[in-house]
């Protein structure tokens, strides 16, 4: 497994692994497009792709427009889960954060995302907040987690 940073030839593999996820956030297929205009806000898209032959297995979008990063949405594949590829998108982007001078990764997930709010925890986000009824259908808070980066 490779991760690199995605290409506008990555969109159809992403929109189909998007519609595979209930619980990712949904984009429609213009604003993935739009991800990759010239005058896009900046942003890190990476991709997990199979080495042998580059099929997208997971992807991470985060914007990076200000000293606070911000992950706006990670997708693994379902058959690819538990395999460790979340957390290595998750690393790759808190190494780009890192170099790129940011001073936290921030990002809201659903109270009952167990399996996001453990991928988060692992790499060591902490709560900062809650959004009362943030989410519909269903209806439900957001917890905003934040991953504070050293200044060495
Ligand atoms: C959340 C998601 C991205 C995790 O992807 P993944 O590749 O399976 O995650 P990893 O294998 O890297 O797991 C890393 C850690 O996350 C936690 N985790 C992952 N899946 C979990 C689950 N189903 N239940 C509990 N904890 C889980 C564990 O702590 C795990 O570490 P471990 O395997 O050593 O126990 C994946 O489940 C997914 O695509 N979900 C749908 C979309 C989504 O909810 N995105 C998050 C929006 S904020």
């Amino acid at each position: 497994m490779l991760i690199r940073t995605a290409t506008f030839a990555d969109v159809p593999a992403m929109c189909e692994l998007e519609e595979q996820s209930v619980a990712a956030a949904h984009w429609s297929e213009h604003e993935y497009d739009a991800l990759f205009a010239a005058d896009a806000p900046p942003r890190r898209v990476l991709v997990a792709v199979n080495g042998t032959d580059d099929a997208v297995m997971g992807f991470l979008i985060a914007s990076c427009a200000t000293d606070a990063w911000e992950i706006e949405n990670v997708v693994v594949a379902p058959e690819e889960r538990r395999q460790g590829i979340a957390s290595e998108l998750v690393s790759n982007l808190i190494s780009r954060a890192r170099a790129g001078a940011a001073t936290s990764v921030l990002l809201e997930v659903r109270e009952s995302n167990a399996a996001a709010r453990g991928l988060y925890e692992k790499h060591g986000f902490r709560l900062q907040g809650r959004r009362p009824q943030y989410y519909r259908d269903p209806g439900e808070d957001a917890l905003l987690l934040q991953f504070s980066i050293a200044v060495l």
